[in-house]
């Protein structure tokens, strides 16, 4: 993908893009539902967003943990997850699985998880991380320190970071859930390109102003998940989404991460700083 089509935004423009067309391996097409539009040719697309605003709105998007109560429509989440249709993955196979629930349903499941965690019905389908080695621990332990310290919550109020905690179960108040699962007969390279869909949906979120919270704690509950929605035997819930409007009066609402440096993450190899270096 060319950074120009990459940085296509306009919502109205991704809306006429929804669906797409197989090219990789297998009949060209084969996954795309009957009635599905083409894909749209770049050369096609106008306003395409500045690179500068795509970061600006990468950098600018944020978890979001108390939410409003009005619901988004369907058109709007239809608009929302048919931007993300376009994302990569390995071979074209779009392996994320996607139910999104309705204010009720999310209301039920919220009080359905709550129940498991307080009965201490824990099993994720996808090991969770065991333990966090340095740098990773610094950093987990920085993301927790902001968000209680958004919340006014001491740093010794355990009681007070369990109630925090407990919040994530009812989806922050979210109005709408989306449970993500993936084929667990795919592997590690199917979670990756889960990985690279919900980079986009969160992205497409910000720009559409929809607020969102993608949520590991959820799927430490499957139980109550497949209790309540149709989730098939092959498929393993990942995570969820909470999806709504901020609230942005909400003290958790002002939490706000860091990042680590560019050269903790990336490496030059061969490629100078000089500008004028031939390479
Ligand atoms: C796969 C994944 C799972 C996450 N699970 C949770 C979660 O269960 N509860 C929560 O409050 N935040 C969760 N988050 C949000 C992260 O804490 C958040 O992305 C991180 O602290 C960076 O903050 P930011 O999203 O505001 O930039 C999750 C994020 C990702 C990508």
């Amino acid at each position: 993908m060319t950074s120009t089509a990459a940085a296509r935004g306009g919502s109205r423009d991704l809306r006429a893009m929804s669906g797409g067309t197989a090219v990789c391996g297998g009949a060209a097409g084969a996954h795309a539902p009957a009635g599905d539009p083409d894909p749209i040719d770049p050369d096609d697309l106008i306003d395409p967003v500045e690179p500068s605003a795509l970061a600006a709105l990468i950098a600018g998007r944020r978890s979001v943990r108390a939410f409003r109560p009005e619901p988004l429509s369907r058109e709007l989440l239809a608009e929302l997850f048919s931007a993300a249709q376009h994302a990569p993955s390995w071979c074209n196979i779009q392996p994320w699985r996607v139910i999104v629930t309705s204010p009720a349903l999310t209301a039920a499941l919220g009080a359905d998880v709550l129940a498991a965690y307080e009965a201490g019905e824990r099993g994720p389908e996808i090991p969770f991380p065991p333990e966090y080695p340095e740098p990773y621990l610094a950093h987990r332990r920085a993301c927790a320190g902001a968000l209680y310290s958004a919340m006014g919550i001491a740093r010794g109020d355990e009681d007070g970071r369990m109630d925090a905690w407990r919040r994530n179960y009812r989806f922050f108040g979210a109005p709408h859930a989306a449970i993500v699962s993936i084929d667990r007969r795919l592997g590690a390279y199917a979670m990756l390109d889960l990985g690279v869909w919900l980079g986009i949906v969160l992205t497409q979120a910000a720009a559409m102003g929809i607020a969102t919270c993608p949520m590991a704690s959820i799927a430490a509950y499957p139980g109550p998940v497949r209790r309540r929605l149709p989730i098939g035997e092959h498929q393993a819930i990942a995570v969820a989404i909470a999806l709504g409007f901020a609230d942005d009066a909400a003290p958790a609402n002002r939490c706000q991460t860091r990042r680590a440096p560019l050269d903790a993450n990336l490496t030059f190899a061969g490629i100078s700083e000089d500008p004028d270096a031939d390479w």
